[in-house]
Order: C-alpha cells, then structure tokens, then sequence
C-alpha cells in the first residue's frame, strides 16, 4: 500500500504524508522504530493492554511484538512491508509479511487484536478493519485501538509519501476520532470497555462480548 519510499523511510529517509486536502506531516518513522524515540507513556499503557495471545495489525518495525515477546507474552506481527518485517524479525519479533486482510493464523482465537497508531484507518475503512479484527478474537478479547484524540468523526481521503526526491503514489486512509469509538465498535460487533487517554493520545479498548 505504502509502496517503497515506506521503507525508505524505515531506511532513514525523510519522508512526510501529504493529504488531499493539502495537510502534511511528518511520517513519525523513528517513534515506530523504537529505542530512545519512542513515545515509552503510550507504548507502557498499550503493552499493559495486550493481555494472552496478541496479534498486531500492521505492526510496522514490531516494536510492540518485540517487547510482549520478551515479557512472555505470546504475540505476532503482522505487516505487508518486506522492509519492516525484515526489522522486526531482526529484533526477535515473530512476523508474517502478509496482508491483513488474508488468511492469519489463530483465526477467532486471539485474545488481543492491536491496532496502534492509527491502523484502524488502514486503507481507509475502518469499519473493515474492525471487522477483521472482531474475526481475529475469541469471545471475551478485546482489540486494542488508537484513536485520534483530535479529529471528530471519521476523516476519509487520499494521501500520499512524500521525500525531497520521491512522490509516492495516492492511497487511502482514513483517520477517527475517538468520538465514533462506540459506534463503530457496535457496528463491527464489538463494544466499547474503556478509554484510556495517553498524553495528547487516546486508545481504546472494543471488546467481543
Ligand atoms: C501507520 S504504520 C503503523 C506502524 C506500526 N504500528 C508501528 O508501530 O511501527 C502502518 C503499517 O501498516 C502496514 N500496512 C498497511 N496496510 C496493510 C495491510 N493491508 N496489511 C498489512 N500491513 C499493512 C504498513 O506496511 C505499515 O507498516
């Protein structure tokens, strides 16, 4: 999806996320990365979450898989990106280089389905992605979802990589605010047990009843 200037960035190229109604940002790679520029609150309270066999959807580099795996914590990463399945695996992390949307092992038996920074707006469907994921849990899991503690309602566009060098080409994404959390929970099948606020972030925890 993100096609190669993703993992050029993962590279250490600097690259930023362009929106189609003309907002840029920076892509946060060196957060996802880990290590000493890691946002530590929000990858405490989220690890803490992650209870029993865990599944992270889009686990990028797998700096949470790495770390539920080594506190004993049975986990798998999940992630389309040759380049940041190769990362992870290097740090230990067990990782499928698949797309999320296909067949996953453990299928309705997971006890955590992850969904970090702003996964749930992958290809911009989130009531997909929280569907998938309902699929992945066993009855009484919940899916761990970061939200947008910002936006309200559901923002859906196109968006693309960008470097000095490099235009990537358009996809979709979407970004939700923590305000559709309940109802979009509901629709997926799940509901909504708790809200937990991390600095200026927010997850929350929709759970298969
Ligand atoms: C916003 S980044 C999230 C990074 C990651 N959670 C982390 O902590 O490093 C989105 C990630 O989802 C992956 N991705 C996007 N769509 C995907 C799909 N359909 N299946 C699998 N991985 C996907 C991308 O390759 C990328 O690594």
């Amino acid at each position: 999806m993100l096609g190669n200037l993703y993992d050029r960035a993962l590279g250490g190229e600097r690259c930023w996320v362009r929106h189609d109604d003309g907002e840029v940002r920076y892509l946060p790679v060196r957060r996802w990365l880990g290590g000493r520029h890691a946002d530590g609150d929000f990858d405490r309270v989220v690890l803490t979450l992650c209870k029993g066999p865990t599944i992270d959807l889009g686990c990028g580099p797998g700096r949470l898989v790495t770390e539920l795996v080594r506190r004993g914590v049975p986990a798998l990463g999940v992630d389309q990106s040759e380049t940041a399945v190769g990362i992870a695996r290097r740090s230990g992390a067990p990782v499928l280089r698949r797309d999320v949307f296909e067949p996953l092992p453990g299928t309705g038996r997971w006890q955590t389905v992850l969904l970090a920074d702003g996964n749930v707006g992958l290809g911009g469907d989130p009531l997909r992605v929280l569907r998938r994921s309902a699929e992945l849990l066993r009855r009484g899991g919940h899916c761990i979802v970061e939200f947008e503690s910002v936006v309200t309602g559901i923002r859906t566009g196109w968006v693309r990589l960008e470097s000095s060098r490099t235009i990537g080409p358009w996809f979709r994404w979407a970004s939700v605010g923590i305000d559709c959390a309940a109802e979009l929970a509901e629709e997926a099948g799940l509901s909504l047990s708790g809200i937990h606020p991390i600095g200026g972030r927010v997850v929350a925890s929709l759970t298969l009843t």
